[in-house]
């Protein structure tokens, strides 16, 4: 398949778009995906409530095509919201599922490839598509023939990656990445490849196909797994302890509200430089003035966010601080939460010093978060002194086993306890 707009196939391309498009017709994929969306595992269903909510806040009907419509996450709550839903999508086996999950409900479906559209050119008012063109290297290609079954003046609803995000995160030269990012970039590497793309990219592509750019919210800062946040991975993602923190999403209501809270008030509001992930809207008409102005915006938020200051920020969330510092302290309550919360705090402090949290966090909260950082140092201070102790001692080998890890432990819970009293919690 060729890429239009000077941007050939390369080298691997067809044989990625094959891959990705073949892996879906397999009855375990399907089975697999669609169990994802009953079975709620770590943040799934923040993830779910997300998207589903964005798609259901841009798409315009009456004629809505979901394309990639898969088990129809996207597609059925559109139906149940009175819009006439066509779906297409290149596994039968798909379409076969969501029909089932249907209950009956009135969909379209039909078996069609994203970049050939089996309709007539100006067919929906609008083309959704969740979780699809993630898998793309050929986006433009896609777009345009969505823009051929849209009709003049409709829009165009997607997800996908944030090349924005990596260069705040690692800088703008691939090859100082780290590896863990950089596969995801590597169309050869089949399965973790990911179709990545900056504002100024689609902006230039809004320009040149007669589009109009609405909207490039945003949104997933702390889904983990496939959905990284490069700007905290070493700090938070890389680590066993975040994955924990996130599995408990799956089960913890508070926890998910305060994600949910986070997500809606802040994240979407800012710009694609803070997730890897983020949902485009093009209505179908031109309008360079309007596109220069959504540059220009972007441009003047994420200016706003380098201030490192809520107030800098403050024209474009919907709560003023002190509303947001009041919502904020009551999802704070519960210990998990404020964990959660913790560690979102110290990737802040950390990567931007001098962040003002004052005003947005409870006193007595920021409080306990700096006794909170400050045991966390005395914790690593305490390792460190253990360690170097055991590594000189005679005993430290028995039968040729490194016995020092047991008598660090003992060495850094006296250390704590007895020279800096904050073993047990008692210091705040
Ligand atoms: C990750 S799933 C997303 C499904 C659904 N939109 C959702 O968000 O749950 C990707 C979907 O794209 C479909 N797909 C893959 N390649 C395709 C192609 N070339 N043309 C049409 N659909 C394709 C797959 O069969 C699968 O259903």
């Amino acid at each position: 398949m060729n890429d239009r707009l000077d941007h050939p196939a390369e080298d691997g391309q067809s044989d990625l778009i094959r891959w990705k498009t073949d892996a879906w017709q397999d009855p375990r994929m399907v089975n697999w995906y669609s169990g994802r969306m009953v079975v709620s595992e770590s943040t799934n269903s923040l993830k779910n409530a997300l998207e589903i909510g964005a798609i259901r806040r841009f798409a315009s009907g009456p004629e809505i095509i979901d394309i990639g419509v898969g088990t129809g996450r996207a597609a059925l709550p559109l139906v149940a919201d009175g819009y006439r839903v066509t779906g297409i999508d290149s596994s039968q086996a798909m379409l076969d599922e969501t029909r089932r999950l249907a209950a009956g409900a009135p969909i379209s479906l039909k078996v069609g490839d994203v970049a050939a559209l089996p309709f007539g050119d100006s067919t929906f008012d609008c083309a959704v598509a969740l979780n699809v063109l993630v898998h793309f290297p050929n986006w433009r290609e896609s777009l345009l023939e969505w823009k051929r079954v849209v009709r003049p003046g409709g829009r165009m609803v997607f997800d996908i990656h944030s090349l924005d995000h990596a260069h705040a995160a690692y800088g703008t030269d691939e090859s100082r990445w780290p590896a863990p990012l950089k596969r995801t970039q590597t169309k050869g590497d089949f399965t973790h490849y990911m179709s990545r793309v900056s504002v100024d990219e689609l902006v230039e592509f809004a320009n040149a196909t007669g589009l109009t750019i609405v909207a490039a919210a945003p949104y997933g800062a702390f889904l983990g797994g496939g959905n990284v946040n490069w700007l905290s991975y070493a700090e938070l993602d890389a680590t066993q302890r975040w994955k924990r923190v996130l599995s408990w999403f799956a089960r913890d209501q508070a926890l998910f509200d305060l994600g949910y809270f986070l997500e809606e008030t802040v994240v979407r509001h800012l710009t694609p430089r803070v997730t890897g992930r983020m949902f485009v809207v093009f209505d179908n008409r031109p309008d360079a003035q309007a596109n220069a102005r959504f540059a220009a915006d972007v441009a003047a938020r994420d200016a706003a966010l380098d201030q490192r200051d809520f107030a800098a920020l403050q024209p474009w969330l919907p709560y003023s601080r002190e509303q947001f510092a009041a919502e904020l302290g009551k999802l704070l309550k519960p210990l998990r939460s404020r964990h959660f919360f913790f560690g979102l705090f110290k990737t802040l402090v950390t990567r931007m010093p001098g962040f003002d949290f004052r005003g947005v966090l409870a006193p007595e909260v920021l409080g306990q978060f700096h006794a909170w950082l400050e045991h966390e140092q005395i914790d690593q201070r305490a390792t460190n002194i253990a360690r170097g102790w055991a590594a000189g001692a005679p005993f430290r080998f028995k039968d040729g086993i490194d016995v020092s890890v047991g008598t660090e432990y003992h060495l850094v819970k006296a250390l704590l306890e007895t020279h800096f009293g904050i073993f047990d919690g008692g210091r705040q």
